[in-house]
């Protein structure tokens, strides 16, 4: 599971500061979280302004099933005034027509609302709009969509900021599957309604996701194999410290010639392709462990179950999870291999499930594996992992304490426990429980100065308890720790956002999170989501397509994807109604 970033877990919606993922969205995201956050990024400032501002009323005619009031206010030509007039008739038609549509007679309401089309002067743009609207919402409720979309583009063209409209076409788009075109009208919506209401920014979410998944399917499946860097692939084994394929090579397992000349870069010359993949491993040089694998499998060697499962991942650590999986699969099921290659094996296909969110079929390979590998550390450390991702909070402290029962000195274990009493303290808002944890993190700190993660844990939870310079602290800690790892200046940068409202001292610490590893995927999603912020759309979108192709699973892509088309469809919008949201 460490090799990813968190995954979004089902149901795991508004918890403090989550992982990385899910801060992330909290820092800048939606006032509802809903994972898809770029067209709201900005909205959230504007929903702490106006409190209660979610439970807010949809504006009138929305919720109802009518066709709502006028959208054309400030009409001069009330009606009843001129009862005569063309206009005056023209309304007087519409009112029959309400009247029709209040009693669920639509066809009888569209025809008066088409007399009153038909009567009205051209010139009175605003109530010709609302005619239009009107008798787009008749059918609506009779399902005719083209309809719905040709009369609401009517009503748009002659009153280019009527939401009603520019909603009711979103939802006719939506019905005759034309994404894009939905995206883009509820996107017009959202920004003219300041963000504050639910219904179309679920419209938006709902779609984004939709685009988002068909896009990152078509794109996944041609995408070229994308190893991570070193750091990341070294960070990956140690996460795991009871398997074998990650432990180096036993003396007696290297040929004779690799002994005498240890300490060089020898040149492997070993039969077994497994071996010669572990030795590859030993130098960094991952791109042949694969390959050499494969030999070891074909060639049915000793080491055939160890192949598969260093194959299998190899195939998770480029991303590619459907070669993973049969090889894990075959792992699994062979019995009479050592009991450590098939826990480990387990682990990996559940945490591969809960990636591909299949929180069920996740828990049942972790609890496989407990039951074959009881003393197995690494199975507890993984499924305490999980636990939190399902926000199963007292399991994962169980899980963590069998883990560190086995292994006493595992400080990530610790700094992990520490982090789930914070989650199940603050879950609770109980204040005292807080502070029981974030002195559980003053301990582990303490008792284990040289681990990383218990500094960045310890920061989230400073972060998310406004401790700010108390957390960018923390992060200091770890950089000088593991100047290498690129997330925590990431994790840095947004603390600045949130701290100081920095944004260019944010974007000089993603900027060095990119200089140190280029293949942060982490970075240019960040990155551009603060360029959204900025109003910096087409720039935001150039980032946020640097880490779609950097993505290491089709979820995250799709999710990618979202933030990308949100940017995109806010440039439309900007472009077509010259509607923009206020940046920072
Ligand atoms: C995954 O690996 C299989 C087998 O090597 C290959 O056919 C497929 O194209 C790969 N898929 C991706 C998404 O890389
Ligand atoms: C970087 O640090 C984070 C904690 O901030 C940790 O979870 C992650 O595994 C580290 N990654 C690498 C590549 O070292």
């Amino acid at each position: 599971m460490a090799a990813s970033k968190p995954v979004e877990a089902p149901g795991a919606g508004g918890g403090p500061a989550g992982l990385s993922r899910w801060q992330l969205a909290l820092v800048l995201g939606a006032p509802i979280l809903l994972g898809a956050g770029a067209v709201y990024l900005w909205g959230r400032r504007a929903a702490r302004r106006g409190k209660g501002a979610r439970e807010r009323k949809t504006p009138e005619g929305r919720a109802s099933p009518g066709p709502g009031g006028e959208g054309g206010s400030g009409q001069p030509d009330g009606p009843g005034h001129e009862e005569m007039s063309p206009l005056g008739r023209a309304q007087a038609a519409k009112n029959k027509g309400n009247k029709y549509f209040k009693a669920g007679k639509y066809e009888l309401a569209i025809q008066c609302y088409t007399e009153a089309i038909s009567l009205c002067p051209p010139e009175k743009n605003l109530d010709l709009s609302t005619f239009y609207q009107n008798r787009a919402a008749a059918y609506e409720q009779l399902q005719k969509w083209t309809e719905v979309a040709q009369d609401c583009t009517r009503a748009v063209e002659l009153n280019p900021k009527y939401v009603k409209a520019l909603f009711r076409r979103a939802k006719a788009h939506e019905k005759l599957d034309n994404k894009k075109e939905c995206l883009e009208d509820v996107t017009a919506v959202c920004i003219l309604e300041a963000f504050q209401n639910q219904q179309s920014m679920l419209l938006a979410d709902k779609v984004l996701k939709l685009l988002g998944k068909e896009k990152a399917k078509e794109k996944y499946k041609n995408r070229e194999p994308l190893m991570p860097s070193p750091q990341f692939i070294k960070s990956y084994f140690s996460s795991f410290t009871d398997d074998i394929i990650s432990q180096p090579l036993l003396k007696g397992e290297k040929s004779d010639e690799d002994k005498d000349k240890e300490g060089e870069a020898s040149e492997v010359k070993e039969n077994s392709g497994y071996l010669r993949a572990k030795q590859y491993m030993e130098e960094e040089n991952y791109d042949k462990i694969i390959s050499e694998s494969t030999k070891e499998i074909e060639a049915k060697g000793k080491y055939m179950a160890e192949a598969l499962l260093l194959r299998a991942t190899f195939y998770l650590l480029i991303g590619n999870a459907s070669a993973a999986k049969p090889d894990l699969d075959q792992v699994i099921s062979m019995e009479d291999a050592n009991v450590k290659l098939r826990a480990n094996a387990l682990i990996k296909r559940g945490s591969m499930y809960m990636q591909q969110q299949q929180p069920g079929l996740s828990t049942q390979d972790f609890n496989t594996a407990a039951d074959i590998d009881p003393q197995n550390a690494d199975v507890y450390h993984h499924r305490g992992q999980l636990k939190i991702l399902l926000d199963q909070i007292e399991e994962a402290v169980e899980d963590f304490d069998e883990c560190i029962r086995l292994r006493p000195n595992s400080a990530l274990a610790q700094a992990q426990k520490c982090f789930a009493l914070y989650r199940q303290a603050y879950t609770g808002s109980n204040a005292l429980t807080v502070q029981a944890a974030m002195k559980g993190f003053e301990d582990v700190i303490k008792k284990f100065p040289k681990c990383a993660e218990g500094y960045a844990l310890y920061a989230q939870a400073l972060t998310d308890q406004q401790q700010f310079g108390k957390a960018d602290e923390m992060y200091d800690k770890c950089i000088d720790l593991e100047p290498d790892n690129a997330t925590t200046y990431v994790h840095k940068g947004l603390l600045q956002l949130q701290w100081k409202q920095d944004l260019d001292k944010g974007l000089e610490l993603i900027s060095k999170a990119i200089e140190i590893d280029n293949k942060c995927d982490f970075a240019y999603e960040t990155m551009g989501t603060i360029e959204v912020q900025r109003g910096n759309l087409d720039k935001a979108i150039e980032m946020f397509n640097k880490a779609i192709n950097l993505a290491k699973s089709e979820m995250e892509m799709a999710h990618l994807y979202s933030l990308c088309d949100a940017a995109y469809a806010q440039t439309e919008v900007a472009k077509k109604y010259g509607l923009k949201p206020p940046t920072l």
